[in-house]
């Protein structure tokens, strides 16, 4: 097996859809799945898209763990040609790195709770519930297959930083909650 190179933000093949894949038990993409598993793991990811290795191709693996700490020395659940449904309009905000934007971490917004479903390398039908970060890794890595990068879901980039300043931007977002729930508490006064 081997540690692939992994593409960074402003690569074409982070931008462009990936292809669908008609064989998903094909040897090629055996071999590709066992040097992603390898890619991942050396670089400490919870999630990795085959496009982050310049393969333009529908195929995703990713840690199912409740949290970080759970993650570790799991092995990844890998999908060919996935497909997410949202069950609700419950939005999530939490942070968020990517391998292909190293340095920086976000706030992104993700749906809470989805279903999802796609082909296992041995070609079985997966078909799932997520929420919390389970969902969110789903949602991360499936984006890379239209060409979206978690900084394109932001809605604020002022939540945008890098590793070691992310401590400010939560508690910046911590005191705005408080701040809104102050406000919105002297509202109820007022109007009661
Ligand atoms: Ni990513």
């Amino acid at each position: 097996m081997a540690i692939l190179k992994i593409a960074r933000m402003g690569h074409s093949v982070l931008v462009d859809p990936a292809a669908s894949i008609e064989d998903p038990t094909a040897e090629r993409i055996q071999r590709l799945i066992g040097h992603m598993k390898e890619t991942m793991a050396d670089a400490q990811g919870i999630g990795l898209a085959a496009p982050q290795v310049y393969q333009s191709i529908r195929l995703i693996m990713f840690l199912d763990a409740a949290d970080r700490e759970d993650a570790v020395d799991r092995e990844p659940v890998v999908l060919i040609n996935p497909e997410i449904e949202h069950f609700n309009d419950d939005v999530e905000y939490g942070i968020e790195g990517c391998l292909s934007i190293p340095g920086l971490q976000g706030l992104v917004p993700r749906h809470a709770h989805i279903g999802y479903r796609g082909v296992s390398p041995d070609g079985r039908l997966i078909e799932r519930e997520a929420k919390g970060l389970h969902a969110r890794v789903v949602q991360h890595e499936v984006d890379h297959l239209d060409g979206v990068l978690y900084t394109m879901r932001m809605t604020d980039l002022t939540k945008l930083a890098f590793d070691s300043e992310m401590k400010h931007v939560i508690e910046r977002t911590q005191a705005e909650a408080r701040m809104a729930e102050a406000n919105q508490e002297g509202f109820d006064e007022q109007s009661g």
